[in-house]
């Protein structure tokens, strides 16, 4: 028999291996266009706290769409593994200078510095990697749950309250129905490169 775990485990695999299949010129065109959705949708007009991550993985690349917030003043903000709270995640600034660090994961964070976390409900926007969407709005992630537990502590009674959630992704990441646990967070807003699908 196959458990849920078991399945979810395939579809991320599967997902991954879609995603690290796109050529770089469609990596590099899929960057570009990312940006012109952002510049496009009036959900991002007075947005000036955002939250992003550093892509790896065949992610969507975000680096073309962090030039631009710098390029507009707006503060960005990566994930930082908590030092104490296990599993859970802190935003600290990220500019052209922070000291980075490469985690345990292999991802590059910046050094820990309290002076620049950012309480998450003090940013505007916050951009969730994931490795499959469905037209839900319901998101699988890395396996680690980590921005799960994280939302989760907030105690958000409002998909609507602040930061405005947003999944970033490939349009190839999108499925028609992902098998949900009651711990996952829904997204009330997933962009791609070729359109801003919003679901609740
Ligand atoms: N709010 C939470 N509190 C405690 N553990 C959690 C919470 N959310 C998720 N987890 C745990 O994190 C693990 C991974 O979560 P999962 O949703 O499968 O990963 P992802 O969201 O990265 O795809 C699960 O074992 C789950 O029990
Ligand atoms: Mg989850």
């Amino acid at each position: 028999m196959t458990t849920k775990a078991q399945t979810r485990q395939g579809i991320r695999q599967a997902f991954r291996d879609k995603r690290l299949a796109l050529s770089t010129e469609q990596q590099t065109s899929a960057a570009c266009a990312l940006v012109q959705q952002y510049k496009q949708s009036p959900l991002f007009e007075h947005a000036t706290k955002v939250a992003l991550y550093l892509s790896f993985n065949g992610e969507i690349n975000t680096r073309a769409l962090i030039d631009y917030l710098w390029s507009k003043q707006a503060s960005v903000y990566v994930p930082v593994i908590h030092p104490f709270s296990k599993g859970h995640l802190l935003f600290q600034q990220y500019t052209a200078s922070t000291p980075m660090i490469c985690n345990h994961f292999g991802i590059y964070e910046p050094k820990l510095d309290s002076r620049f976390i950012c309480p998450i409900s003090a940013l505007d926007i916050l951009f969730t990697p994931l490795v499959a969407f469905d037209l839900k709005g319901n998101r699988l992630g890395m396996g680690g749950g980590f921005y799960d537990r994280t939302l989760a502590s907030l105690g958000r009674t409002e998909v609507h309250a602040k930061p405005t959630l947003i999944g970033l992704a490939h349009d190839i990441q999108e499925t028609a129905e992902l098998p949900i646990e009651h711990w996952d967070i829904p997204l009330p807003h997933i962009l791609t490169s070729s359109k801003l699908h919003s679901f609740r």
